[in-house]
């Protein structure tokens, strides 16, 4: 039987990881600063991550939400202790899409109304309105089609209150920073205004966190630099650091029921427990301080590449934007100089989103590759 053939592949073969560091089976080391899509957050086979994970798993592994865990309830304090996010209760699942997908489900319960407001160029993921909300038609089947969403830019206060005003409205879903898009956010003052619009007219405010969340930016979830507080956060990607957890913050005032939503993985004990590892990392090892003082090191360095037009981002969720198409800057850059990297729906962009652990010397590893490519 052959793999259903969805992904583009690149011709390497992990077969060990070390923090920041992969190998291939044939003993090359490459620099991670890509994360596999910014799950990476606290390094690959840290050791408290595999210390936790292997005495979870000799304990027990998994059992169904129809009986007590009280690791989630855990989970759910320490992510309250350290994201400052007060009067919210914790649903978890298993990925972004169904962080997002639980999300609007909530929002439509919550005010009996269907309709999202999303923004041009966002991506949230792959189960039906996650893509509904997502702005690429390629990836869209007719099914995703079905949900009623309206795409607005980034900033355009009046048509947003033209569309919230005609009281049909359950969501307003926006990435913080956008991650796949390419790296752009809304203005604070356009974010303020969504959250001051959404409660007037009752309507739910979701924050796609799941790849800028978990202290990748430097705050904990990168919408706090506007000073908001939105009905519903959903996270997952680094929340995990490679195990599948998703989860979703939902505000107090959303009342839940018996039956509302469901799963059969999610927050399980082994998934909990991925997500306990991490954040007594990053509190151990001071993480949000590292990605603020990393982001200023990057850009002081990386800005003195004359070709790169851009910088884009915050904290360890950051673009290189350039005047051409970075496919194969890319490629050089991984088979060159073994150092991965990521694309986005820009062309010219180029995607940094290592560990959050990760120390000077890795980003003058690119700088000098760089260098080397672009002068
Ligand atoms: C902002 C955002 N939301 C949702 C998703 C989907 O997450 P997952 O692939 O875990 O379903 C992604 C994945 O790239 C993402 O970047």
């Amino acid at each position: 039987m052959n793999l259903f053939n969805v992904y583009p592949l690149y011709e390497m073969t992990p077969s060990y990881a070390k923090m920041c560091y992969v190998y291939d089976k044939n003993g090359n080391k490459y620099l991670d600063l890509y994360g596999g899509h910014a799950v990476i957050s606290i390094g690959h086979s840290h050791p408290t991550y595999v210390k936790e994970l292997s005495n979870q798993l000799s304990k027990i592994g998994y059992y169904s939400n129809y009986i007590i865990n009280d690791l989630q309830a855990e989970v759910a304090e320490q992510i309250i202790n350290q994201s400052k996010c007060e009067n919210y209760n914790l649903f978890m699942c298993n990925s972004g899409a169904e962080a997002n997908e639980n999300a609007l489900q909530i929002a439509s319960f919550h005010t009996n109304k269907s309709r999202v407001i999303a923004f041009k160029n966002s991506f949230h993921g792959r189960s039906n309105a996650a893509l509904g909300v997502t702005d690429n038609l390629k990836i869209k089947s007719k099914l995703n089609k079905l949900i009623d969403v309206t795409f607005l830019d980034f900033n355009d206060k009046q048509g947003l209150l033209n569309e919230i005003s005609k009281n049909d409205v359950s969501a307003v879903i926006f990435e913080s920073i956008q991650g796949v898009g390419g790296l752009d956010e809304p203005e604070t003052e356009f974010i303020k205004f969504m959250s001051e619009v959404c409660k007037n007219y009752k309507i739910c405010l979701i924050v796609d966190e799941v790849q800028s969340g978990f202290g990748r930016t430097g705050d904990f979830f990168a919408y706090q630099k506007h000073d908001i507080k939105p009905d519903i956060i959903c996270m997952a990607k680094g929340m995990g650091n490679g195990f599948p957890v998703g989860g979703v913050l939902i505000k107090n005032h959303i009342k839940s029921e018996f039956g509302m939503l469901g799963t059969t993985f999610g927050g399980n004990h082994l998934a909990c427990t991925a997500v306990l590892a991490v954040l007594k990392t990053i509190k151990d090892e001071d993480l949000l301080k590292n990605s603020k003082e990393l982001e200023n090191y990057f850009r002081e360095k990386i800005s003195k590449i004359d070709s790169i037009k851009k910088i884009k981002g915050r904290g360890l969720m950051l673009g290189l934007e350039f005047e051409f198409k970075v496919a194969k800057l890319r490629k050089k850059l991984i088979f060159k100089h073994k150092i991965f990297t990521g694309g986005s729906a820009n062309k010219n962009l180029l995607r940094i989103l290592p560990p959050l652990n990760i120390k000077k010397k890795h980003i003058d590893m690119l700088y000098n590759a760089l260098k080397i490519e672009l002068s």
